[in-house]
């Protein structure tokens, strides 16, 4: 199999153009790589060529050449294409003129009408009369579910639906069904869309060229929308979406192809997610909570001024903040500045599940950073042979990510291995599917390293913390035995453990030459996505994932490393923007003196000379020196008076429950509670003070999704009521605390960032602008560093304890 480095390449002529691709790429993408344009009803990118609509007809040049369709057709050497010869013109023309004697033609009330390919094709090709024509005949909307309408005379049947439902999302919910005349598009089996394993990611709709799938949802016509480019704040994968607003409210979510970490696919999320924006639950003004309850809106100004009043009493390890990790970068970094620079302590976390603490605890040990991919996602489309995905549902916890793991097996004919109690598309379309008995996941990861080791299949090591214990444990280990403790047999076992660690290609002489294969893991999902509740331990089962990559050589290798996945938009960033009790930005170190002295000299001369020092609130000169309270510590703390009053910043995920039931159980002691939220969550009803913030959609700012690739968030309706971004709220506060840190715009929060942290060094608006850019990016010559460990073509380290693994 090739990799991306061997690929052999192929030069033709389009349109008189030399034009030079990897050999298999079709003509209509090559020409598309040339910037021509060919006409297309069937062909969409990233799936397989269908060629049924025949509108993207080239003619070859030549002896054997001819009219042929262009996106199923490769390019090959030699080859001389015409792309808009007068032949093509007349048998697309024809070809218009088939469609147009069956279809609807319903312009005035099809939802699609200013953005369809036939319409645009038939404008394009000038067809405007018709020679053939009957009756036409017509059905009426069928209601697939409360999200689509399917409409029977509006459909060409180009099974871009059905393939996309297929190939792409893995669950063929809809498919083909009749013949002739009668042919259409139905759920699977005839049965209702609700009762087959549709995920409702409306990728259907997206790629239907004319109006046949709608959007229930939507009632709008292109023109009137003023569209924005943005990121999905609803998990960590970041994908790219264009956000059509009209009169201030988001009409619709949709897809810009080609674009972003995503390349125009969405899940249910991404496409109907920015319906909560308009939810009864959001918070329009600030509130505070009087002592028996009641609750009354004030004015920013009054907010602001007791906020500043009240926090004032709690100056030092008294107080103590949580970020949010679904906040941008700026605002995580805002209020881990305020913390350290104006309340004096590094009392500073992130909200986070049990699982998640547990799975960064073991991502620390094993790798030395808390990073959530050492690789890119990118490299499923170009270098992985073999996939291990660990835990609940990924097609849950991180839906665009699984797309590309069904893509990966289509059409880089890569082997699967699921291990995981859930049951999902993916565990019945791999190669092996393990589904252990509760609590045994990291026992049957060292029986999978017990046999990569019997069958001679290792080649790799480490000195990382933990590894070689690890690596003793598993000399120990017997494969019979973790078959009867697991419940899964030896043989699937064995199985397993030579197909990923041989990256697909079976055991042979030459170990040196097996290709890549990566690890994907959702522990940190469990008990969120999974309706299975234990899989074990999240420390062990993320601490296994590493030691195997190691095992087999695996880390610092395009298309191998392990993706830790934790679910939160901006879990990376948060981390990286200091939001830990133990790191300032970048990872530097608390107790580090040269480090503290780094940051103090950047954030203390802000004070202002006759900062206000009443009730004992004084100007911070030096920046704290003891860690901050870890999450135990911190309940701790508050059960016994020691913390008093904290800042909290809303999750997404915690709108309907407290994300970490023990935490939100403690804040009930608390002296003074304030809490930044858009929606009226369990969290908010526990403060004192509530400051509404403005969602991912309303503001400016980037997010840093799990492959470490920071994205620019933009705001693309006016914010709800009178709602602020994080880093405005810390700015009014900050000010009014004498601190200098005013309101300011998103960006130059990030060149501040960009100035003190070397791995964002790189990053600035411009730059983003274009695309996101990888971390670590040291300068705005780097382009990034998507695979950490130097391997081929590697490159970048984040840390010691990493280094020396390679
Ligand atoms: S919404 Fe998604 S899963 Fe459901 S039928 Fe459409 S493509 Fe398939
Ligand atoms: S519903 Fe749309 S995407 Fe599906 S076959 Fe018909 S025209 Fe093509
Ligand atoms: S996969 Fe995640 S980032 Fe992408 S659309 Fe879905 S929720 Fe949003
Ligand atoms: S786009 Fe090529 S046949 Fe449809």
């Amino acid at each position: 199999m090739a990799t991306r480095s061997d690929v052999k390449m192929v030069t033709g002529k389009i349109n008189g153009q030399d034009v030079t691709v990897p050999a298999g790429t079709t003509i209509l993408e090559a020409a598309r790589e040339a910037g021509i344009e060919v006409p297309n009803l069937c062909y969409q990118p990233l799936l397989r060529p269908w060629g049924s609509c025949r509108i993207c007809t080239v003619e070859i040049l030549g002896k054997r050449g001819g009219l042929i369709e262009s996106c199923a057709t490769p390019l090959g050497e030699g080859m001389e294409v015409l792309t808009h010869s007068e032949p093509c013109i007349d048998a697309r023309q024809f070809i218009l003129q088939m469609y147009l004697i069956d279809h609807a033609l319903d312009c005035p009330t099809c939802d699609k009408s200013g953005e369809c390919y036939l319409q645009d094709n038939t404008y394009l090709h000038n067809v405007n009369t018709n020679p053939y024509r009957r009756p036409k005949f017509a059905q009426p909307y069928v209601h697939f579910s409360d999200i689509i309408d399917y409409k029977w005379d509006r459909c060409i049947m180009c099974n871009r639906c059905t393939r996309v439902c297929d190939e792409m999302i893995g669950v063929t919910a809809i498919e083909s069904s009749y013949r002739g005349m009668d042919a259409a598009i139905t759920p699977a089996f005839g049965q209702s869309l609700d009762d087959t394993a549709c995920t409702r990611c409306g990728m259907c709709i997206a790629v239907c060229p004319v109006g046949a799938l709608t959007d229930r949802h939507f009632a709008h016509h292109p023109w009137e929308l003023d569209a924005t480019e943005t990121i999905c704040g609803f998990c960590d994968v970041g994908c790219t979406i264009s956000v059509e607003s009209n009169k201030g409210i988001v009409r619709r979510v949709s897809h810009l192809w080609e674009r972003g970490v995503n390349h125009g696919y969405t899940c249910e999320a991404g496409r109907w997610g920015h319906e909560l924006l308009q939810n009864p639950d959001r918070i329009f003004y600030p509130y505070v909570r009087d002592e028996d309850g009641s609750v009354y809106e004030v004015t920013w100004d009054d907010a602001i001024n007791t906020a500043a009043e009240t926090l004032a009493h709690y100056q030092g390890d008294q107080f103590a903040a949580i970020a949010s990790p679904d906040s941008t970068n700026e605002e995580v970094y805002a209020l881990q500045l305020f913390t350290r620079a104006v309340m004096g302590t590094n009392n500073i976390d992130r909200m986070l599940t049990p699982s998640q603490r547990s799975v960064e605890m073991a991502v620390r040990a094993g790798l030395g950073d808390d990073v959530s991919n050492t690789n890119n996602m990118q490299e499923l489309f170009t270098d992985v042979k073999a996939a291990m995905v660990v835990g609940p549902d990924i097609g849950k916890a991180a839906p665009v990510a699984s797309y590309w793991f069904y893509h990966s097996r289509q059409y880089r004919e890569a082997k699967t291995i699921v291990i995981s109690m859930d049951d999902f598309p993916l565990c019945r379309r791999s190669e092996v599917w393990l589904n252990p008995k509760p609590g045994t996941t990291a026992t049957l990861l060292s029986g999978i390293a017990r046999a990569i080791i019997d069958k001679g299949l290792a080649k790799g090591g480490s000195d990382v913390t933990g590894y070689q214990q690890w690596l003793a444990t598993i000399q120990n280990v017997s494969v019979a035995q973790v078959a009867a403790e697991t419940g899964v047999a030896v043989a699937n076992i064995e199985a397993a453990a030579i197909l990923w660690a041989s990256g697909g290609a079976g055991i042979s002489a030459d170990a040196d030459s097996y290709p890549p294969a990566l690890i994907y893991h959702t522990v940190a999902h469990q008990g969120s996505v999974s309706e299975n509740d234990y899989y074990g331990d999240p420390a062990e089962i993320a601490a296994a994932c590493n030691n195997l990559a190691f095992l087999t050589g695996n880390i610092g290798r395009a298309g191998g490393g392990v993706a830790a996945m934790r679910g939160p938009a901006n879990y990376q960033g948060a981390t990286q923007m200091g939001a830990h009790p133990s790191f300032l930005p970048g990872g530097a170190s608390v107790e580090s003196v040269a480090d503290r002295e780094a940051f103090g000299t950047a954030w203390l001369d802000r004070w202002a000379e006759k900062a206000k020092t009443r009730n004992g609130f004084l100007p911070v000169r030096s920046l704290p020196t003891s860690l901050g309270l870890s999450r135990d510590e911190l309940i701790k703390a508050i059960d016994a008076g020691g913390v008093k009053a904290m800042v909290i910043d809303g999750t997404v995920a915690g709108r309907l429950q407290l994300i970490d039931p023990e935490l939100g159980a403690a804040l009930d002691k608390l002296e003074f509670l304030l809490v930044l939220d858009s929606f009226n969550s369990p969290l908010a009803l526990k403060a004192d003070m509530v400051l509404p913030k403005a969602a991912t959609l309303e503001k400016d700012g980037t997010l840093t999704n799990f492959d470490r690739t920071v994205q620019r968030v933009r705001a693309t309706v006016p914010a709800m009521g009178e709602s602020k971004p994080v880093h405005d709220v810390i700015g009014m506060l900050s000010e009014r605390m004498g601190y200098g840190f005013p309101v300011m715009p998103a960006s130059q929060i990030m060149s501040e960032i960009g100035r003190l942290v070397p791995s964002y060094g790189g990053i600035t608006y411009s730059r983003l602008e274009r695309s996101g850019t990888v971390t670590p990016a040291t300068s705005f010559a780097d382009p990034g560093s998507p695979i950490l460990v130097g391997g081929p073509d590697g490159r970048a380290t984040l840390s010691l304890a990493y280094t020396a693994a390679v």
